[in-house]
């Protein structure tokens, strides 16, 4: 599906091969399962391409029907769906480009051209897959909106200098995710050397991305978005496109609660001893480097050097930005000792989470003789402390102060 050849896509955009897709999808969604709808396919369309065309953009259908309102007239493979960032974090991401003139570049079938299309005074969408343009195209007109489509690489074109750059390069290479920022396809360093002048670039990447890699875009603000409890990615923005002075920035999504530093880190907060709650800091903002103004701003301290973990005496104030549980017991990262806790106290609900340890949960369970039964019960934090690690027993049945991150 994700070699479709341009023949292939314009079939599939046709009445004939939309309706293909149409009952497909439908058979999908009653259940009927992919081997059998991809052998009726077989029998009425003949072509492998086309069958494996119309199999790919059905589940692709309905893998974003949750996603995506109009999922059922839009048309992806299924890897480049999997490629496009949640709707919410398009349009999020859209809104830097509002009543701008935007290049979208690397623009798969279209999951952030439609977003910036609904924003933009104006879109030029550029994708180097023939297959995939002629499904941007259509995703476009479907949903009434506008924006040129060009086909061809993104590293050989010169967007006029007025323009807005926004691009995402791919992550995965050769079906393997990439860690380093000269791997993207096309690669950081080689957008930010065709397009770093531009009046502002925003370049999409991996949330996991290193602080230190030698290709990190230069003068650029990294911003961390957060949709419910995931992190799913950054973006470097440049130019015109950083928020003033920024250097990290931290956003939660769908609230769209955000946060940025300016100005220098400032130091570490002091380790202590674990105090009445644990707190468990939105990972966007752990990324972003702000766990330590956070916890400055409330007297929390750390309970390790190296843990974005911290700890208040009392209960600290609700807050977006952080999970806060009342800490019920410490106890020695050895099963029987919490087997003998756990026999003790006859909690209901319990469940595990691991803080940079890395252990087999499953061979704990085994060992302590409880299934997880979370959430919302008790939590065995098995922690790594610098002294050693520990177990914190945490209640999270009494209600996370704070709304938490996800709401
Ligand atoms: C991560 S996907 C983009 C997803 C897209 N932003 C969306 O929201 O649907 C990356 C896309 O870049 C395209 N691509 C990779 N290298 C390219 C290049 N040099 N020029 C143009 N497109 C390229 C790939 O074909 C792929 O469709």
């Amino acid at each position: 599906v994700d070699r479709l050849t341009s023949e292939v896509a314009e079939w599939l955009v046709s009445e004939a091969g939309l309706e293909a897709v149409a009952a497909a999808s439908t058979r999908l969604r009653g259940g009927a399962g992919a081997l059998a709808v991809a052998s009726s396919l077989r029998q009425e369309l003949g072509d492998p391409d086309r069958v494996s065309a119309v199999l790919g953009a059905a589940e692709a259908r309905l893998r974003s029907v949750r996603d995506r309102e109009q999922a059922d007239l839009l048309l992806f493979t299924r890897e480049s769906l999997e490629q496009a960032s949640a709707a919410a974090v398009s349009r999020w991401r859209a809104r830097r480009f509002s009543e701008q003139d935007v290049w979208d570049l690397c623009a798969g079938c279209g999951g952030d051209t439609m977003a910036l299309a609904a924003v933009a005074r104006s879109v030029t969408a550029v994708e180097w897959d023939p297959g995939r343009s002629v499904l941007l195209r259509h995703n476009l007109e479907v949903l009434g909106l506008i924006a040129t489509v060009v086909t061809a690489d993104a590293l050989q074109v010169r967007p006029p200098a007025h323009c807005l750059v926004h691009v995402d390069p791919a992550r995965r290479r050769d079906g393997r995710r990439v860690r380093r920022l000269a791997e993207t396809v096309p690669s950081v360093p080689a957008l930010v050397a065709r397009h770093g002048a531009a009046r502002g670039l925003g370049i999409v990447l991996s949330p996991a991305l290193d602080h230190d890699d030698p290709d990190h875009p230069p003068d650029a603000e990294v911003e961390y978005l957060q949709l419910g409890n995931d992190l799913v990615e950054a973006v470097a923005w440049q130019g015109a496109l950083r928020a003033e002075g920024a250097s990290a920035t931290a956003t939660l999504l769908p609230a769209g609660v955000q946060r940025s530093r300016r100005g220098p880190r400032p130091p570490r907060l002091a380790v202590a001893k674990l105090g009445t709650h644990l707190l468990e800091v939105a990972p966007a903002a752990v990324r972003a480097r702000l766990h330590d103004d956070l916890g400055g701003e409330i007297g929390a301290k750390r309970i390790a050097a190296r843990r974005a973990l911290l700890t208040t005496e009392g209960r600290p104030p609700s807050s977006p930005w952080y999970r806060a549980r009342p800490v019920l017991a410490v106890l020695p990262a050895r099963a029987k000792q919490v087997r003998g806790w756990l026999r003790h106290e006859d909690p209901g609900e319990i469940e595990i989470a691991l803080h940079g340890v890395s252990l087999d949960p499953e061979r704990w369970w085994r060992e302590i003789g409880r299934p997880p039964r979370g959430p919302g019960g008790i939590r065995l934090e098995l922690t790594r402390l610098d002294e050693g690690t520990v177990v914190i027993v945490t209640d999270g049945s009494l209600g996370d102060v704070g709304p938490g991150p996800s709401s």
